[in-house]
């Protein structure tokens, strides 16, 4: 018989306990240091990788070894999202109590597939979402205690994904997990709804030719005369209309579609209404905002990204079902070996059939140390602050005649240009970007090249936005 090999050597106690403390010293030096790195990058295509080893250590090496590489060799090579000076697309903000979730979590390292492998995982998920219910001012039919409930995605993509999946089933009466999608089904969403959705049409089988995009108006919101004719075509045309997708805050400009006004259709036709309030959603917090969730009485599914704009580490997002069945009998299947009497009697959600994959980390940990870490006034403050800054911010634009706003402020989004064509406008961005003073992308407005400044990031004051602005008047 062959001898066993020797025990493989884990860190000890000590040593995990040591490493540890090293690693929250060095994310707290980071924090306090980010504010003077360059925000983005200035590494080439390569540049990380002839740093690193061609193959993997054979023999395991000390963790200060890999820290001081995450320094050296990393560090340089990352765009700093947490820096106060980040501006760019939406915020990806994390916050100290997030990040001590996140840790709990990986330690913990259980599974929450079902109930049964992990109740406080699954309790925990359901008893938070719940208070966001009220915290957000949504319909309570979102809430788990009646036929709705929320559940914690990975991003939102993965939400409009999962509401897509629920109202094809519901629209043929569950026949397409079985047989496959009808070829008459049809989507409905905006030119400026976000990408996630065109991907879920291509990976749900509907098809990105059966998605619509409805033309959208001088706000950039979705036209509702257009969505209604469209609808109203393809039912002469013998398709089915059966989704359609708002967004309240869209991703280039944070326009609000109508979504009152759209539920008025999709109630008609009985279509699935799929709201998509990734980053705007967090300003609902604020009872001033509470506008943003008009006509959400008559939505099936809602979505908000924590992980944007609540302080909360990517990836965690939020989506609410007005009605849980749908989507349940969309995404479960019961192989023997998860059988188990809980489940067999119904009597506690399972989450693995609110999600495509089986398996699911115990995301809501870090949104719980979140939520009760600031309460609900803090996460107000954060909101009221940020918006407040890009007023501000959006006032120095008009009175400057060198710069125009491309569209009015929304919330924390300042969409604007230099007087002049793209290319000034690019050159622009390009040598902010370049001086690592800050950061800002681009989207295109009535076809024309756009700067957005985007205020999010936990740390941003008013010295960096006004810093900010300094740098652009100046270049
Ligand atoms: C409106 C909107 N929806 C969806 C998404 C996709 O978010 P995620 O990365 O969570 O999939 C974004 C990302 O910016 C967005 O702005």
């Amino acid at each position: 018989m062959a001898e066993p090999e020797e025990p493989v050597r884990h860190m000890s106690s000590e040593e995990f306990r040591r490493a540890g403390y090293a690693v929250i010293d060095w994310l707290a030096d980071y924090a306090e240091r980010v504010a003077d790195l360059p925000v983005m990058p200035t590494t080439e295509p390569g540049d990380i990788r002839a740093q690193l080893p061609l193959s993997a250590p054979l023999v395991g090496e000390s963790f200060d070894a890999i820290l001081n590489d995450v320094s050296d060799v990393l560090v340089p090579g990352l765009m700093h999202w947490q820096s106060p000076n980040f501006f760019g697309y939406f915020p990806a903000n994390t916050s100290p109590p997030s990040i001590l979730g996140d840790l709990l979590c990986a330690g913990l390292g259980v599974q929450g597939m079902l109930w049964q492998t992990s109740p406080a995982c699954t309790e925990l998920e359901t008893h938070v979402l719940d208070w966001l219910v009220d915290m957000l001012g949504l319909p309570a039919r979102f809430r788990s205690d009646g036929l709705g409930g929320g559940v914690l995605q990975d991003s939102a993509s993965s939400a409009t994904l999962c509401a897509l999946l629920a109202a094809r089933e519901r629209a043929t009466d569950y026949r397409a997990r079985e047989v496959g999608t009808d070829a008459d089904l049809i989507a409905y969403c905006s030119e400026e709804t976000h990408s996630s959705l065109e991907k879920a049409a291509a990976i749900s089988g509907l098809g990105r030719q059966r998605l619509r995009k409805i033309p959208t108006d001088q706000n950039s919101a979705l036209e509702v005369t257009a969505l209604r004719i469209a609808i109203e075509a393809d039912i002469d045309a013998g398709l089915r209309p059966f989704f359609v997708c708002a967004s309240v805050g869209t991703t280039s400009s944070l326009a609000v579609d109508p979504v009152a006004k759209i539920s008025e259709i999709t109630r008609v036709h009985g279509m699935w209404l799929h709201v998509d309030a990734a980053m705007a959603g967090t300003a609902t917090l604020c009872p001033e905002f509470r506008h943003l969730n008009d006509g959400l009485e008559h939505a099936d599914s809602y979505c908000f990204n924590p992980h944007k704009w609540m302080l909360t580490n990517f990836d965690c997002d939020c989506f609410f079902v007005a009605d849980r069945e749908p989507l349940v009998r969309a995404l479960s299947v019961m192989p023997e070996y998860l059988r188990n009497s809980v489940t067999d009697r119904g009597a506690a959600i399972d989450y693995r059939d609110w999600q495509v994959p089986l398996g699911r980390r115990f995301r809501a940990l870090k949104l719980w140390c979140v939520i009760r870490s600031y309460g609900v006034s803090g996460l107000q403050q954060l909101v009221r602050n940020h918006v407040a800054l890009a007023s501000e911010f959006a006032r120095w634009i008009e009175d400057d005649p060198n710069f125009e706003l491309a569209r009015p402020r929304s919330l924390n989004l300042v969409c604007f240009r230099a007087i002049g064509d793209d290319a000034r406008n690019r050159a622009l961005l390009e040598s902010l970007n370049r001086s690592g003073r800050l950061f800002m992308s681009h989207t295109l407005i009535d076809g024309r090249f756009t700067l957005r400044l985007c205020i999010g990031q936990t740390y941003t004051t008013r010295d960096h936005v006004e810093a900010a602005w300094q740098a652009i008047r100046q270049a």
